[in-house]
């Protein structure tokens, strides 16, 4: 099997599962429950959803365990992009090649929808029935993806990315925001896969976490870099908006040179940590790789 195509296979079923949980918009409030389908469905690349699914590969565990986790953290992601975008944040128009959730249906439509896909990720981790049947590895997902999601994980990322808007913040400050506000929900999304079955060896968990954590900044060291040398088409959001808000990010501290020696250099260390793990792997190296070669 190809990258590619295992992308696709990932893509498939998180689309599927996220329009099975998500409430149709005839159902009220319609407004609402049509723009939680905009926020999600037909976009993104769904790359925590792949992680999730790569991690139970590579540990051998049923693809339909994945599902609901996998969703869980797509409707998290989601809902992380919808409030990014609003006004009192980064006040961006264009998302997933699509006006913003905002834009399309109002600012107070936009914050109710993310409020609302956060509570549906939950609820799902809570009630999925192809889900693990044990109600610990159950209770310790939705610990997992409730810690990366809030104020010590995303939700804290992004409180430090609004105050240091304008700030010459260091190096270690800089890899403190990127690691929680993208890092932390990178991370989550292989943590899920592997507590859908029973405990891997702690050795295994550890070296995964370890690939996690470096793939977490490297994805958002290329998402600044892809600000400076992306395009608006292939993006599918504004190039140039980190620059033209005056946002910390790698490229404007430490260059792009040398921004993209560190999120190979990362990448490398990724690559190291799922050396024993054989071909069954393989997935988690192309995600790997794809990290840094992206165009969006
Ligand atoms: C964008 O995430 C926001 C960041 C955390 C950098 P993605 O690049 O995964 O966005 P989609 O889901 O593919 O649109
Ligand atoms: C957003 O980071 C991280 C989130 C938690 C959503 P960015 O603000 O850099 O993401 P983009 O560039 O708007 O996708
Ligand atoms: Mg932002
Ligand atoms: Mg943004
Ligand atoms: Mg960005």
């Amino acid at each position: 099997m190809s990258f590619t195509h295992f992308l696709q296979i990932c893509q498939q079923r998180v689309e599927k599962s996220l329009s099975f949980w998500l409430p149709e918009p005839n159902i009220i409030p319609n407004k609402l429950h049509e723009a939680m389908r905009y926020a999600c469905l037909d976009g993104g690349k769904r790359i925590r959803p792949a992680l999730t699914y790569a991690t139970g590969q590579a540990l051998g565990i049923p693809v339909e365990k994945l599902d609901g986790p996998a969703c869980a953290l797509e409707l998290i992601h989601a809902y992380s992009l919808v409030h990014d975008d609003l006004p009192a944040m980064d006040n961006d128009t264009l998302r997933r090649g699509k006006p913003t959730c905002h834009i399309r249906y109002g600012e107070a439509t936009a914050i109710l929808a993310g409020d609302a896909l956060q509570s549906m990720a939950f609820h799902i981790l809570a009630h999925d029935s192809n889900m693990t049947n044990n109600p610990v590895r159950r209770l310790e997902m939705v610990n997992v993806l409730a810690q990366a999601s809030g104020s010590r994980g995303m939700a804290g990322g992004q409180a430090i990315d609004l105050a240091s808007v304008g700030k010459a913040l260091n190096l270690a400050e800089l890899e403190n925001m990127h690691v929680h506000k993208t890092g932390a929900l990178i991370r989550a999304s292989v943590r899920l896969g592997i507590i859908s079955q029973s405990l891997a060896e702690p050795s295994i968990v550890e070296n995964l976490d370890h690939y996690a954590k470096c793939i977490g900044l490297a994805f958002q060291i290329q998402d600044d870099i892809l600000d400076v040398e992306g395009d608006t088409e292939a993006l599918g959001k504004l190039q140039g908006a980190d620059i033209a808000r005056n946002k910390p990010t790698y490229p404007s501290l430490i260059g792009l040179k040398k921004s993209k020696i560190m999120a190979q250099d990362l990448i490398e260390q990724a690559l190291g940590s799922v050396n024993m793990l054989g071909e069954r792997a393989n997935p988690l190296r192309w995600i790997a790789g794809y990290i840094i070669d992206r165009q969006n």
